[in-house]
C-alpha cells in the first residue's frame, strides 16, 4: 500500500515528533495504516522503538512489507489493534501516535483511542494525534468543510470532529492537552500528557 498524503505530510510531522517524544521508549502507533509513516519515524528517530498497529489485516501485511523493505530494527512487527476493544495487545508505552483515524471512523473510536491512550500511556507519556479539526465549532478552512461533506457522505459516522470535544473527553482519561500545532494543508497535530487522575496510583514506564 501507499498513500501519497503520507509521504507529503510525513515531514511536518517529523518535525512535531522530534520536539515532543521522549528521548527513550516506545512509541505506539495505532492506526498505522500503510505502515509508511512508521518506517519513516523509526529511520529518523533511531533512539525509540516503534510498535506499528492497525485493525485491518491487509493494512498490517502493507506495514509489515515496508518495515522489511527498510530493514529497520527498531520497528517491531505490527500489532493487531481495535481501538474499539478494551484490551489492547501492549501494556504499556511511553508514547502514542495517530494520524487521520479520528475522522475517518466513528465517533466511538475517538472515545477508544483516548480510553485506550489512557490505560495505555506510563505518567508522562505523550499521545500525538494529527489531522484535520473543526476549531469553536467552525472549520478552518473551505477545502476541510467540502472533506468534512464528503466523509459523511461516504458513511454518516464519520466526519471532521471538533477539536474541543476530542481534548475534553481526553481530560477525562487522564490526558491533558498540551500544545496545538499548525500544520501544512489546514490539519492539526494536538499534543497531550498522560497526568495522574485523583487517586490513581503512580504508572510505571514501558521500559526496554
Ligand atoms: C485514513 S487511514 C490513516 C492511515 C495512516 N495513519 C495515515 O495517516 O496515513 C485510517 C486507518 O485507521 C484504521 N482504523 C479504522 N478504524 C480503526 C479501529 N477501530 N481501530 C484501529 N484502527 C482503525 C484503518 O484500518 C486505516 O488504516
Amino acid at each position: 500500500m501507499q498513500s501519497p498524503a503520507a509521504a507529503r505530510n510525513r515531514e511536518p510531522i517529523l518535525a512535531v515528533l522530534r520536539d515532543v517524544l521522549p528521548a527513550h521508549g516506545d512509541v505506539l502507533e495505532v492506526a498505522s495504516g500503510s505502515g509508511e509513516h512508521v518506517v519513516h519515524f523509526a529511520a529518523a528517530l533511531p533512539h525509540l522503538r516503534f510498535v506499528p498497529s492497525d485493525a485491518d489485516p491487509d493494512a498490517r501485511h502493507s506495514i509489515a512489507a515496508w518495515v522489511e523493505y527498510f530493514g529497520l530494527d527498531n520497528v517491531v512487527a505490527p500489532l493487531a489493534l481495535d481501538v474499539l476493544s478494551s484490551t489492547w495487545p501492549l501494556a504499556r508505552a511511553d508514547a502514542i501516535f495517530c494520524a487521520n483515524m479520528i475522522h475517518i471512523a466513528p465517533w466511538e473510536a475517538t472515545l477508544g483511542l483516548l480510553a485506550g491512550a489512557g490505560r495505555t500511556l506510563s505518567c508522562g507519556g505523550v499521545l500525538v494525534l494529527y489531522g484535520p479539526y473543526r476549531v469553536g465549532g467552525r472549520h478552518t478552512a473551505v477545502s476541510n468543510e467540502r472533506f468534512d461533506a464528503s466523509l459523511r457522505a461516504r458513511d454518516p459516522r464519520w466526519g471532521v470532529r471538533d477539536l474541543e470535544a476530542v481534548i475534553e473527553v481526553a481530560t477525562t482519561h487522564g490526558l491533558a492537552h498540551e500544545t496545538t500545532f499548525p500544520m501544512p494543508a489546514n490539519n492539526l497535530t494536538l499534543v497531550f500528557r498522560r497526568t495522574a487522575l485523583p487517586g490513581e496510583a503512580a504508572m510505571p514506564s514501558a521500559g526496554r
